[in-house]
């Protein structure tokens, strides 16, 4: 017998497509009164397709090996506490063998090799990584604590992109510096942070590897998974053996890449303190160093900014990546008129943000990356509460395992509390007012950092004035927290200095003399 209703039609190119699915449900079912705010039916990414490996060695010479000492760390997943994998620890012995093989890579192959036949590789990676996208973005959750929806439509295809866009400059270095005659540094040493461990990577090797240098990569300790099966892809893609060296660890094994004699060149991202101790400790050795260090930017909305879209833009600028972020808008500067009508907008809007499994698709916001961060912020907080700050929390209910902080913020903040100058690196946003752009200025400009800052307005004069002189490597104007391969990034003061992302990326591993 005929179904009276027809569920699905057949279109045009013969493929089945759902008539009225989305209705299937009735609409009162699929609404749970949570906060009398719309929820989603759970949508969780399928991570039992990827399995994760008990254990992981180092990467050095081509191949998967052992570490000297034969101890290894836990990683686990912040999301339930539950331990992933074991990671090995190297110790100096790793990291001496994993420079070694990089500087025999260095002068026997990657540095002699034709600049388009490096290029081959890279784009060669670039394609591999697109392939394993899916794979790689729950890998990043799993182990990162990030949303499923960040790690898989912001890092995976920011990291294919860093990798395309620096393939094609291989073998047009003589045209990105006209004049001169680029010439590779030789065994680079870089240490990455846990909050974009894929990308951070990709940052580094991309623009190293088209310049002819080789590498001794070292993943944060709560983050290496993801680089290490990018040294599979490595070896898929047959790049020579010693190109690349992945050596995992802690501080200690940072310490002993840093220290190494035979580096040619230091990059760093990470925490000011510790990029303070590279400075010091290289110092004098002759080695080149870039250091891309944390940051306190100030989102800066105007009376005439279309309010909707900048409060839209400062959510993102601070919860995204449960504000993991070194250019994160941490501060909101609002001119008094609208101050008013900006923190009732943020209130209201900060309720809908869904907190949750990182794997599920419709989570905003994930676990933060480890029980030290989460310490962190909440000592942060707290001593803006005990300097006389109100703060805002959305009442969502948090999962009882795991390390988890709901989006706020926190009014009634003046320039000297701690949270106005020091990097909370969570999801907490400062709000403060302004009368008049230098009063805005000022105040923008009152830390030691000088990563990044946001300016919302309607007149494109206003965007130009104060662009001119925010002290801040990266501004946006109308928008925040986009990023393009061809884009330099880097900060002034105590972010550091040196740039990645475009032409100013390649300099970075360049001999230009
Ligand atoms: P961190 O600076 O200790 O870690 C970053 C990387 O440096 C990791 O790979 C770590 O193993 C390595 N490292 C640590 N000590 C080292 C040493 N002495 N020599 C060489 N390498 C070393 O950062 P941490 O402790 O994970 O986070 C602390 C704070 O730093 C955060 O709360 C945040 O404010 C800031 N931070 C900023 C980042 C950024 O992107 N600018 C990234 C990570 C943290
Ligand atoms: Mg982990």
């Amino acid at each position: 017998m005929k179904a009276k209703t027809q569920v699905a039609k057949i279109s045009t190119k013969g493929a089945l497509v759902p008539a009225l699915a989305p209705t299937a449900i009735p609409l009162k079912d699929r609404r749970l009164n949570f906060g009398g705010k719309w929820e989603y039916a759970p949508s969780p990414e399928d991570a039992k397709s990827y399995p994760i490996a008990l254990r992981h060695e180092l990467f050095i010479n081509g191949k998967f090996v052992v570490p000297a000492a034969g101890t290894y760390f836990p990683s686990i997943n912040p999301a339930t506490e539950q331990q992933l994998t074991e990671i090995a620890e190297a110790n100096a012995a790793d990291v001496d063998a994993a420079v070694k093989a990089a500087r025999r890579a260095y002068d026997r192959v990657w540095g002699k090799m034709p600049a388009r036949e490096r290029g081959k590789y890279l784009y060669r990676i670039a394609r591999i990584i697109q392939e394993k996208a899916r794979e790689l973005a729950v890998l990043e959750t799993i182990d990162g604590g990030k949303p499923i929806k960040e790690s898989r439509d912001v890092d995976l295809p920011l990291v294919a992109a860093h990798f395309f866009y620096y393939a094609g400059w291989a073998d047009k270095l003589k045209y990105a510096f006209p004049g001169k005659t680029p010439r590779p540094l030789g065994v680079a040493g870089q240490i990455i942070p846990w909050n974009f461990p894929l990308l951070m990577a990709a940052w580094k090797l991309a623009p190293a590897l088209a310049c002819g240098n080789t590498v001794v990569l070292k993943p944060a300790e709560t983050t290496s998974i993801t680089a290490l099966r990018l040294a599979q892809i490595f070896q898929e893609a047959g790049l020579p053996e010693g190109v690349v060296n992945i050596v995992t660890g802690a501080g200690a094994t940072g310490a002993a890449i840093v220290n190494h004699p035979d580096i040619n060149k230091i990059a760093f991202t990470g925490s000011t303190e510790v990029g303070k101790l590279i400075a010091r400790s290289m110092a004098g050795t002759g080695k080149h160093l870039t250091l891309e260090l944390g940051g306190k930017a100030a989102n800066i909305i105007f009376e005439d900014a279309p309010l909707d879209q900048a409060v839209e833009g400062v959510i993102a600028g601070i919860y995204f990546n449960q504000g993991h972020v070194c250019c994160a808008g941490s501060r909101l500067l609002v001119q008094e008129g609208v101050y008013a009508r900006v923190v009732k907008k943020l209130r209201d809007r900060i309720q809908t943000l869904r907190v949750g499994n990182p794997l599920d698709k419709n989570t905003d916001i994930g676990a933060i990356n480890s029980a030290g961060q989460l310490a962190r912020i909440r000592e942060l907080v707290q001593s803006g509460l005990d300097e006389g700050a109100t703060l805002q929390q959305t009442q969502c209910a948090l999962p009882a395992r795991g390390f988890w902080y709901p989006p706020s913020f926190l009014t009634g903040v003046t320039h000297a509390h701690r949270v106005a100058q020091e990097e909370i690196f969570g999801p907490v946003l400062s709000v403060m007012t302004f009368r008049t752009p230098e009063e805005a200025l000022e105040r923008a400009n009152n830390t030691p950092y000088g990563l990044s800052a946001g300016i919302w307005t309607d007149k494109g004069s206003k965007i130009f004035k104060m662009a001119a002189k925010l002290n801040a490597g990266v501004i946006w104007a109308n928008c925040y927290n986009k990023f393009d391969p061809a884009s330099p990034f880097g900060g002034y003061k105590e972010s550091g200095f040196g740039r990645e992302g475009g032409l100013p990326g390649l300099a970075a591993y360049c001999r230009l003399d």
